[in-house]
């Protein structure tokens, strides 16, 4: 379900917590187990966060590049995605991770699944901000062909329930210039990981 500007209302309160949350935990460009580096720089808050390595995808308590647990979960984010998962038919949403994803012009996210979650019952929730970018939704085979939608500034994607597996994606970013957040898109994606 696509919600249109559903995170407007929490734009301030969650600017403002982002940015407590990137004192702490910088953005980095992680490694995939087959070496490449990503073109998205990411970052996480809430108990567990989602990092990849040489050793593979996991989810991990303790931010690797600091050795201490991850920001905590700001409140705004918790009621944006617990309100936002109830509009998209999913109530009792209580994610304990959430990655935030920065592109910058020309990072992009290749089709995937997000499995490394212990549970698939609980939806995925995907707030956007900033520059505006092109979704790909695909289906449950990596094959399937993906429908392309423009994710703007405040606009919420959930997915769960027969859909919770399909293929996704983002497209390479547009140069661009937005109003609050300049020469970038932020992602933010709740998970209930464990
Ligand atoms: C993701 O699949 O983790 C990111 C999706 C997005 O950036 O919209
Ligand atoms: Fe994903």
């Amino acid at each position: 379900m696509l919600l249109r500007g559903f995170a407007r209302p929490y734009e301030a309160d969650m600017l403002a917590a982002l940015r407590g949350i990137v004192a702490q935990a910088p953005f980095r460009r992680m490694f995939t187990p087959g070496g490449h580096q990503m073109s998205v720089a990411m970052t996480n808050c809430g108990n567990v966060g989602w990092v990849t390595d040489r050793s593979g995808y996991r989810y991990d308590g303790i931010d690797p590049e600091s050795g201490a647990p991850w920001p905590a979960m700001p409140a705004p984010f918790r009621e944006l995605a617990l309100r936002a998962a109830e509009e998209g038919g999913f109530a009792g949403f209580a994610p304990d991770a959430c990655l935030i994803n920065r592109y910058q012009p020309g990072a992009k996210m290749s089709l995937h699944q997000d499995k490394d979650e212990q549970d698939f019952a609980a939806p995925i929730v995907s707030v956007s901000l900033g520059l505006s970018a092109i979704f790909m939704f695909g289906g449950i085979k990596r094959s399937d062909k993906p429908k392309r939608y423009r994710l703007e500034h405040g606009d919420v994607v959930v997915w769960g329930g027969p859909s919770r597996l399909y293929f996704h994606g983002v497209a390479p970013l547009a140069d661009g210039e937005h109003a609050v957040l300049g020469r970038q898109r932020i992602n933010l994606t709740f998970r209930r990981a464990r």
